[in-house]
């Protein structure tokens, strides 16, 4: 039996055109809002560009083959989320979301959906693993968790959930479908923002949602259609160029947080670490079970915001930006936003693909300014 290529060799050319003499090796994005459509509705061609349109078709063939189930594209992150939570939650449902996970979730759940009488419950991910989920009709949760990089065990919480009767959804931001295979571990749901790594070059807002069973993703796909949350051809375009070197950006982003995470561990004016590649982290355990890759992630704390706002200034090699995923490296204050119950001095520090020497000598020289 030949061997299976990897997820990684795969991802190069995810959704590409059949190699056939005389075609390109890559689709262009296609511009259209109108089809040619005559007679009988053909619910098989494209009909009008709020329905579909080739070049989601190609960018969701090729994150279907790498997440293992139904994708549909959205403009953002957070409007895959939405139509996670406004399409298959109904009056009277319960919502669990984390309390430590990405805040505007929560808020949109709060604004939009608890008005319609959706029940929203939260939780801290830690307690994730050994919370009862009888009672919860969804939950939308993160591992690692965005931004202090908390884990659960995804099969665990999967057959519980299952059991008593709801449906899992896994935010997989932080690890990408490279790094973590949610719906191979149980979920019935993956979403990313591919803002982040996925497009990996600061240039487009986009997101996506994987679904293991057809039914899901009809509803779904659905809510896209009626509520006009549809990306533009070129953002997707751009983000299915940017697949092809996903996973090299990825191996070189979290070979250098690693190292970076070390030296930041033994660093004495950097108070904790929070990195799941660390074996005395407390997401290490789970971490090295259930992801492909430790992340390119890292939270640490120093001794006030002065000292992180003095820390962030004194970098050269790294941009102060929210975000992360990029090529480049950056970085925040992250209790700048108010959203996050975290301590006024940490720093999260998304690494980027510059050369390890060059980013760790900047982060120790920065560090000895303070
Ligand atoms: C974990 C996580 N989920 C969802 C989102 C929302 O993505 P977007 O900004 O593309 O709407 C973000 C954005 O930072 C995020 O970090």
């Amino acid at each position: 039996m030949p061997r299976k290529p990897s997820l990684a060799s795969l991802s190069i050319n995810a959704g590409a055109p059949l190699p056939e003499n005389g075609r390109a090796f890559r689709h262009g994005p296609e511009f259209a809002s109108t089809f040619h459509l005559s007679g009988d509705v053909d619910p098989n061609a494209y009909q009008y560009g709020r329905f579909g349109q080739p070049t989601w078709t190609s960018l969701e063939q090729g994150l279907a083959q790498l997440e293992g189930g139904d994708t549909i594209v959205f403009p953002s992150g957070m409007s895959a989320a939405a139509g996670i939570l406004t399409s298959l939650l109904k009056p009277g449902d319960t919502i669990l979301l984390p309390s430590d996970g990405y805040a505007p979730v929560r808020f949109y759940t709060e604004q939009y959906l608890v008005k319609f009488g959706v029940k929203l419950k939260t939780i801290p991910t830690q307690e994730i693993d050994n919370f009862d989920f009888s009672g919860i009709d969804l939950a939308l949760l993160e591992t690692p968790s965005n931004p202090m990089l908390d884990t659960f065990d995804i099969q665990g919480v999967a057959a519980k959930i299952h059991k008593s009767g709801g449906l899992l959804a896994i935010d997989n931001t932080t690890l990408t479908f490279l790094g973590q295979q949610p719906l191979a571990l149980g979920a019935d749901i993956s979403m990313s923002a591919d803002t982040k790594a996925v497009n990996g070059h600061s240039d487009v807002v986009f997101g996506h949602v994987a679904c293991t069973s057809q039914a899901l993703s009809d509803k779904i796909r659905q809510w896209r259609k009626f509520s006009g949350n549809i990306p533009g051809p070129m953002e997707t375009w751009l983000v299915h160029r940017s697949l092809s070197t996903l996973d090299v950006r990825l191996q070189r982003m979290c070979d250098t947080a690693m190292l970076l995470a070390q030296a930041l561990y033994e660093h004495p004016k950097v108070k904790s670490v929070r990195y799941p590649g660390l074996p005395k982290d407390p997401s290490y355990n789970i971490a090295k079970t259930q992801q492909q890759l430790f992340g390119f992630i890292i939270s640490f704390e120093l001794d006030s915001k002065c000292k992180a706002d003095a820390f962030l200034k004194a970098c050269s090699l790294v941009y102060e930006a929210t975000s992360f995923g990029g090529v480049h490296s950056t970085a925040e204050r992250r209790a700048r936003w108010g959203t996050d119950n975290i301590a006024p001095g940490v720093v999260r520090f998304s690494v980027g693909c510059e050369r390890a020497d060059d980013l760790i000598y900047d982060v120790m020289h920065a560090l000895k300014q303070l």
